[in-house]
């Protein structure tokens, strides 16, 4: 009886459940068809010494990895690759397989002694197809006791789609796209209707954009078009050029119904905005929205991605067809701390207008939708003049007909593919209503500046749209005017005391900010990796109720990601790979 006891105990701390072997892992692979993918590191072609990894040296292989080494849209089609590499590699023990970010086609970074590692990528990728993929992957995971981690785009700054060891779900498959005029979430009474767009969560804002376009609508974006529109931007908050006016992603609004004609009934109603389509760790397959599911509806609205389920495709409210005017401003390098001054000085009025954008050391890219083109024009005339005559800057204006030909004309397509790392803070409205606290706020930026950081200073948290309910991220977005973020990066040979240096420089970096916003939060998914008391940053007074949602739909912890609601905590094995703090 009471050997019985112990070895239940132990089954239950998984004590006894060893790794799968090569057999396991092969009757996986056949119940799935064959469909398990063995995820290789994306520059692994180009080594011809590996360790752990099946050598596949090929020389034109590796000149394709080369030409596309800092090219989004190849590296989130593969699926071994991420687009901040660290996290394909292991930083704690300096393995990995990358390239000179600088210039790839450097021999020195992959010809011998230099050894390709599998790093941090998982060996065992699924692409997703269906939500009994999921299930099947669910109770595998919790049959050996490995980690499994939710991979969509791999853009995450944070580390949370990868993890060695684990079983991977690859969500890039999932790729349809489809738009109902009257929508109805499922458990809504009828006639509860919206015009929804309907995705799968693999699919890019870049397909996103081109769909909307075709059918008269707008969808707001992340800043790259190859996040993708349902992953983690969404499920951790989702932040773009538009969210000062139409929310934040998790907001998904309906529209200023006075400028665009919408329908009122649904501006003003609580009624349901969004859907989720989830599979839960506890093997559920079901539709999250304000009629059911309402606790994981809330969850999945800024709890953060890779948390409380697998999203398989998400409903989002259609936008309509909107004009942005489009204010860009280049300056001499050793302006932008005069053009930070004025842009702190005139924070709350440009948000008050509806402009949303962000601010630069070298300049800055604002848009509006929401007044006309004069009354746009007007309303940054201080601006124009400023850049202009007081500071010998350029400024241009535009108005573009649709979201689309904003994006095209006005992203501009830098490298990803580098080991890159941020730090995030959200600034309070109230401290710009203090001349005092602009002057600090001002000085503290122009410090940054000053230290050889570049400050990306966004206009985006949900100001003028406020909060209107149901989401979880941290209210601190609701009463804010600006989100600041820093960004570093270093090479495929920085050595591993070095990368330490980089993240305490950028969080060090950060506090002066922290000091001069107590009680104020962080956007989780651009933050700093070791944010300190992340629980309140991120999320606020949300935490508690997430919390007990986690607990609900995930009580065996199937899914941990790195500070994310429930996790296990850096001591985890599966978090040996990280960097020191
Ligand atoms: C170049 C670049 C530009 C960016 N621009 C913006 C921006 O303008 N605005 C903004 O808000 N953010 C921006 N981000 C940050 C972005 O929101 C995060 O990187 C986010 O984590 C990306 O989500 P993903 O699903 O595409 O990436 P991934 O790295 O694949 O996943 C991120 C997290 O979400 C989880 N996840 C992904 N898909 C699912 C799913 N289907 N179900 C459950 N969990 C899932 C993963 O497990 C992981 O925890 C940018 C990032 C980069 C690198
Ligand atoms: C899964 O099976 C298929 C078909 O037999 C095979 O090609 C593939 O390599 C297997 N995957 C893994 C990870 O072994
Ligand atoms: C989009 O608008 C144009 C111009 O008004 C119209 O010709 C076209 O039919 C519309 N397309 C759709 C899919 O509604
Ligand atoms: C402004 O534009 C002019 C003419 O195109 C160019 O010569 C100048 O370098 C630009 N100045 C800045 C600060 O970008
Ligand atoms: C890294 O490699 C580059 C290019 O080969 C070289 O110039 C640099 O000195 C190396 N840095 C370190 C820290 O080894």
């Amino acid at each position: 009886m009471l050997f019985i006891f112990i070895v239940h105990a132990m089954i239950q701390l998984n004590l006894v459940v060893s790794l799968p072997t090569a057999s396991d892992w092969n009757i996986f692979n056949q119940s799935l068809e064959g469909r398990l993918l063995r995820s290789v590191p994306f520059a692994l072609p180009c080594f011809s010494l590996t360790d752990g990894v099946k050598s596949n040296h090929n020389a034109p292989s590796c000149m394709r990895v080369i030409n596309s080494y800092l090219d989004d849209e190849v590296r989130t089609a593969h699926a071994g690759s991420y687009i901040n590499t660290q996290w394909e590699t292991c930083q704690s023990k300096i393995s990995g397989c990358l390239l000179d970010s600088e210039q790839p086609d450097n021999p020195a970074a992959f010809s011998n002694p230099r050894v390709c590692n599998q790093g941090s990528i998982p060996e065992h990728t699924l692409p997703v197809e269906s939500a009994s993929d999921v299930v099947a992957s669910f109770n595998f995971a919790r049959d050996f006791n490995i980690p499994l981690v939710v991979k969509n785009t791999g853009h995450d700054y944070k580390g949370r789609s990868s993890g060695n060891g684990a079983l991977s779900l690859w969500m890039h498959h999932l790729q349809g796209i489809d738009f109902e005029p009257n929508f109805t979430p499922a458990g809504c009474p009828h006639g509860d209707t919206f015009p929804g767009i309907t995705f799968g969560s693999g699919v890019s804002f870049l397909s996103l954009i081109n769909f909307a376009e075709q059918h008269n609508l707008t969808v707001p974006t992340a800043g790259d078009g190859t996040v993708a529109g349902g992953g983690g931007y969404l499920q951790g908050g989702g932040h773009s050029v538009l969210s000062n006016a139409f929310g934040l992603a998790v907001d998904r609004v309906v529209c200023k119904s006075l400028l665009f004609g919408c329908n009122t009934r649904l501006v003003n109603s609580n009624h349901p905005q969004l859907q989720f389509e989830v599979v839960t760790p506890l093997g559920q397959h079901l539709f999250a929205n304000s009629c059911q599911f309402q606790d994981l509806f809330f969850a999945l609205r800024g709890g953060g991605g890779g948390t409380f389920g697998v999203v398989l495709g998400v409903t989002t409210l259609a936008l309509p067809q909107m004009e942005i005017h489009v204010v860009q401003a280049n300056i001499k390098a050793d302006q932008g701390s005069r053009l930070v001054e004025f842009m702190v000085d005139h924070t709350l009025e440009f948000a008050q207008s509806g402009w949303g954008g962000f601010t630069l050391p070298s300049g800055l890219t604002f848009v509006n939708a929401i007044l006309t083109s004069a009354q746009a024009k007007a309303s940054i005339a201080s601006m124009q003049k400023f850049v202009t005559q007081e500071i010998y800057g350029n400024v241009t204006f535009s108005t573009e007909p649709t979201y689309k030909a904003y994006y095209q004309k006005f992203t501009t397509n830098v490298p990803r593919g580098t080991p890159l790392t941020t730090s995030s803070r959200l600034v309070p409205a109230d401290i710009f209503n203090s001349n005092n606290q602009r002057e600090e706020l001002t000085k503290i930026l122009n410090g940054m500046i000053a230290i050889g950081l570049e400050p990306i200073i966004f206009a985006a948290p949900p100001f003028l749209y406020g909060d209107r309910g149901g989401t979880s991220v941290t209210p601190s977005w609701r009463t804010s005017l600006l989100h600041v973020t820093l960004t570093d990066g270093w090479n495929f040979n920085t050595s591993k005391s070095d990368i330490t240096t980089v993240y305490r420089k950028l969080s060090a970096a950060m506090d002066p900010l922290r000091k001069l916003t107590p009680g104020s939060g962080a956007y989780q998914n651009e933050a700093d990796v070791f944010e300190p008391n992340y629980e309140h940053s991120f999320w606020g007074e949300n935490y508690n109720r997430l919390r007990s949602i986690k607990q609900k739909y995930d009580p065996d912890h199937i899914l941990d990601c790195w500070q994310c609601i429930g996790w296990k905590g850096r001591n985890d094995p599966r978090y040996e790979c990280y960097p020191l703090e």
